[in-house]
């Protein structure tokens, strides 16, 4: 195999993962921020954030001398011809739309300093026509006699599964300006081995690259928003949706995956990429195409209301002094990322609402408690579940999937519990003694 030299600009749950996944590939690979801290963590084999099996990867290409890091793009511009761009494209503050300053910060700091010609693959997830934009913003600024070509790769990975998803993708999409550029060689090269494995390689143009991504996740953003509305209508009638979902799932044109009703979506990618995506679309004159994802926002958020709503009627139509316990803050589990979660978006409220809220989360306390430093955080599960007068479980984490309800009776001043992910053996919380509420269940 033909190895490569290759720089990866951002070392997020992204750009980390892209770095020590190539490296594990047989490249030779040069992880670029400009966040000191995060990079000398990484130096030191260290991984700034929670991500199952990827502190080995990093360390033992860190050892085997193919992967580095650093903070200067002296040192990027002259490692390779090969980078990847895997910044953050968060919401912009007061608008739906993604804010693109890291982006274009890298393409600034970056192509003035190139010598001959490179590639630049993105990776993060943009609003259609910036790359295109990025080219023309490259060409302006590349030295003379250098030549930068901007391609488009998108990537798909989920957060505690990043690393499975990077080495062996399910597809990889590569958007380039023409055909047969040498973006798409280089791609051939990056990616030879999940290639010789079978993996399809979906070859388009710039814009349908972009749109790739965002319509991917839309679309499980759509997924999910569904069976959560027929939730709510479950709920008025007394059906059960995940019967309901596991009928409808059989029908493989439907499929089971994503129809796991209850707190909804959040994290880092759904929330802000199908407002980017709406907000994009008004920008290009077609709002009304993307109208219905403001419903299924709209759905997402509910979801959150209504399990404070059970939350209070548990408590008796007041949560002013009860304790309520709420199990999980990170937005799913196997993750300690906090953004957007639905589990610390109910917890903040609830305590707004006056109820004393006990939390507790596996990996996800220390970036809770700089989101919501007013909330208790309990060292273990059954310190969060000692005297609470209602549980809710809201990140379906392993521990408390396995939790034993006879034990937790033990320790709560009331037996009431609220599963706001669907994974509790009823039966055997009931047996124990448990008054058990789930969403888009009556139990
Ligand atoms: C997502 C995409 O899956 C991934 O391809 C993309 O690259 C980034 O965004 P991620 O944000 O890591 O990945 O999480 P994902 O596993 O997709 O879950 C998203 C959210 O949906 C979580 O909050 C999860 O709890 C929720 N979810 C998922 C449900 O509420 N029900 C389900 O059935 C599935």
């Amino acid at each position: 195999m033909n190895l490569m030299r290759m720089t990866v600009i951002g070392t997020g749950y992204l750009g980390a993962t892209h770095a020590a996944c190539m490296a594990e590939l047989g490249h030779d690979v040069l992880g670029v921020d400009v966040d000191e801290k995060k990079i000398e963590a990484l130096k030191n084999s260290t991984v700034p954030f929670y991500e199952p099996g990827l502190p080995e990867v990093l360390e033992r290409n860190i050892a085997a001398g193919r992967l580095a890091f650093t903070t200067s793009y002296d040192e990027a511009a002259a490692f390779a011809n090969v980078h990847f761009l895997g910044v953050g494209t968060p919401q912009q503050r007061g608008s739906y739309a993604a804010d693109l300053k890291y982006v274009y910060a890298v393409i600034q700091d970056l192509v003035p300093k190139l010598k001959g010609k490179h590639v630049i693959f993105g990776k993060s997830t943009v609003p259609v026509g910036t790359a295109a934009e990025l080219q023309q913003m490259a060409n302006e600024l590349a030295p003379e006699g250098t030549e930068v070509e901007i391609a488009w790769n998108p990537e798909f990975l989920r957060e505690g599964f990043a690393v499975k998803d990077t080495i062996t993708p399910d597809r990889i999409v590569l958007g380039t300006r023409d055909e047969n550029t040498t973006a798409e060689e280089v791609a051939r090269e990056v990616y030879a081995t999940p290639l010789a494995s079978g993996t399809p390689f979906v070859i388009t143009d710039l814009q349908t690259a972009e749109l790739v991504k965002v319509s991917a996740n839309a679309f499980l953003a759509t997924k999910i928003s569904f069976i959560n509305a027929v939730s709510e209508v479950c709920e008025l009638v007394g059906a059960d949706v995940v019967k309901l979902a596991d009928a409808i799932g059989y029908d493989d044109r439907i499929g089971r995956k994503f129809l796991g009703a209850g707190l909804g979506f959040g994290g880092g990618c759904l929330p802000k990429d199908i407002r980017a995506f709406m907000a994009r679309a008004g920008e290009l004159g077609a709002d009304q195409a993307l109208t219905f994802l403001r419903e299924v926002d709209a759905i997402n958020m509910r979801r959150r209301d209504r399990m404070v709503t059970l939350a209070r009627e548990a408590c008796g139509g007041n949560l002013l002094g009860h304790n309520v316990t709420v199990l999980g803050a990170a937005f799913k589990p196997n993750s300690d990322d906090v953004r957007d979660s639905p589990a610390l978006s109910i917890a903040g409220s609830l305590s707004l609402a006056g109820a004393q809220v006990t939390v507790y989360d596996p990996q996800g306390m220390e970036n809770a408690r700089k989101v919501f430093p007013t909330l208790n955080y309990a060292n273990s599960t059954d310190d969060a579940l000692r005297g609470a007068d209602v549980v809710v479980l809201a990140t379906e984490w392993q521990e408390f999937r396995e939790l034993d309800p006879v034990h937790a009776a033990s320790l709560v001043r009331v037996k009431k519990v609220l599963d706001g992910r669907n994974v509790l053996p009823v039966d055997a919380w009931k047996e124990a003694g448990w008054d058990i509420k789930a969403l888009g269940r009556s139990l």
